[in-house]
C-alpha cells in the first residue's frame, strides 16, 4: 500500500503524468525591451505567452527541466534516493531529522515527510530551509553559473509552500520552515540533530552557507545529498573545499547524471 503510495506521489510530484508540465512561460523579464514591453500587456490581461517545449521521459527522470507544473524539479531519480536515504536511517536508528536547503516549491521535502510517515517516524521533523524569494546575487565564486538572481520562477512564497503541503495532507507541526539567506538564517536555526542533510542552493556560496552551519548536526552514519554537484561547477568547488577546509575524504556516489551523496562515517 505503501509503495504504490509512494509511487504516485512522485508522479504527482515530479509531473511525469502530464507531457505539457514541458511548457515554458515566455517571462518579460527575460527579454529585451520590445519583447519584454509585449509579454507585459499579455500579463495585464492575464494572458501568458507558452513554448510549447516537447516532453522528454529521460530529462525529466533525471531531474534536467524545471516542470511548468509539479511541485518539484529534482526528477524521479533523486526522489527514489531520498526514499532509500530515509529507509536507511530509519532501519539502522540514525538520529535526526531531514533537512533541505533549497526547497522552491517543496516537493522534495513533501516527499521526505510523506515517506517518514510511512515509516511511522512521525517524531523526526522535516525542515526547509530557503529565502522564499529566489536566489541571492551571485558572488564572484559563482559567476560562472548560470544568472539565477531575480528570476521569478525559482521565487516562490513560504504561503505557496506551505499551502503544497496543505494540499497533500502533510502539513503538521513536524514540517518547519527557515526563512531568510542561509548565510543569516542558518548560523541561529533551532535544528539540532540531522539524519539527512540535503543541499539544494545550487550555488557555492550556497552550498558553503549550509555546509559550515549544518554539517556538525549530521549524525555518524547520516547522509549528504548535493543536488546541483554536476549541474554547477561552483558547487563542485564548495564540496571540494569545505572538505579540504575539514580534512574528510567524502566517498561521493552518483544518484543521476547531476546529483551526488555521500554518507557521514561512523567514526570520525
Ligand atoms: C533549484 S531550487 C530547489 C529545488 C527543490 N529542492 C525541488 O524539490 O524542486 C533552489 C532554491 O534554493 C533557494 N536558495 C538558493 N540559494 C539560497 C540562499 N543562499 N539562501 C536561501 N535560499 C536559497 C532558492 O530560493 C530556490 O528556492
Amino acid at each position: 500500500m505503501s509503495a504504490s503510495y509512494l509511487s504516485v506521489l512522485k508522479k504527482s510530484l515530479t509531473a511525469p503524468l502530464y507531457p505539457e508540465s514541458a511548457w515554458r512561460i515566455l517571462r518579460p523579464e527575460r527579454f529585451g525591451p520590445l519583447k519584454s514591453a509585449i509579454l507585459r500587456q499579455f500579463y495585464k490581461r492575464g494572458l501568458a505567452v507558452v513554448l510549447r517545449e516537447p516532453y522528454g521521459p529521460e530529462v525529466r527522470a533525471h531531474g534536467e527541466d524545471w516542470p511548468l507544473f509539479g511541485y518539484s524539479m529534482v526528477g524521479t531519480k533523486r526522489l527514489d534516493n531520498i526514499e532509500t536515504c530515509l529507509k536507511s536511517v530509519v532501519a539502522e536508528k540514525i538520529p535526526g531529522d531531514f533537512v533541505e536547503c533549497g526547497v522552491w516549491r517543496g516537493g522534495a521535502s513533501i516527499f521526505a515527510r510523506a515517506v517518514l510517515n510511512t515509516l511511522d517516524e512521525t517524531q523526526r521533523i522535516v525542515w526547509l530551509a530557503d529565502s522564499f524569494e529566489g536566489m541571492p546575487v551571485q558572488s564572484e565564486r559563482d559567476k560562472a553559473d548560470p544568472a539565477l538572481a531575480g528570476n521569478a520562477y525559482l521565487a516562490v512564497s513560504l504561503e505557496d509552500v506551505k499551502s503544497n503541503f496543505e494540499r497533500f495532507d502533510l502539513l503538521g507541526d513536524n514540517v518547519r520552515f527557515i526563512k531568510g539567506w542561509f548565510c543569516d538564517a542558518l548560523p541561529t536555526a533551532p535544528i539540532e540533530k540531522i539524519s539527512i542533510l540535503r543541499l539544494d542552493g545550487d550555488y557555492y556560496s550556497s552550498t558553503m552557507d549550509a555546509l559550515r552551519n549544518l554539517y556538525d548536526k549530521v549524525s555518524p552514519g547520516g547522509y549528504v545529498i548535493v543536488d546541483d554537484y554536476n549541474a554547477c561547477k561552483s558547487c563542485e568547488e564548495a564540496i571540494a573545499e569545505f572538505s579540504a577546509e575539514r580534512g574528510i575524504v567524502p566517498h561521493l556516489v552518483q544518484i543521476d547524471r547531476t546529483a551526488v551523496y555521500w554518507r557521514k562515517p561512523f567514526v570520525a
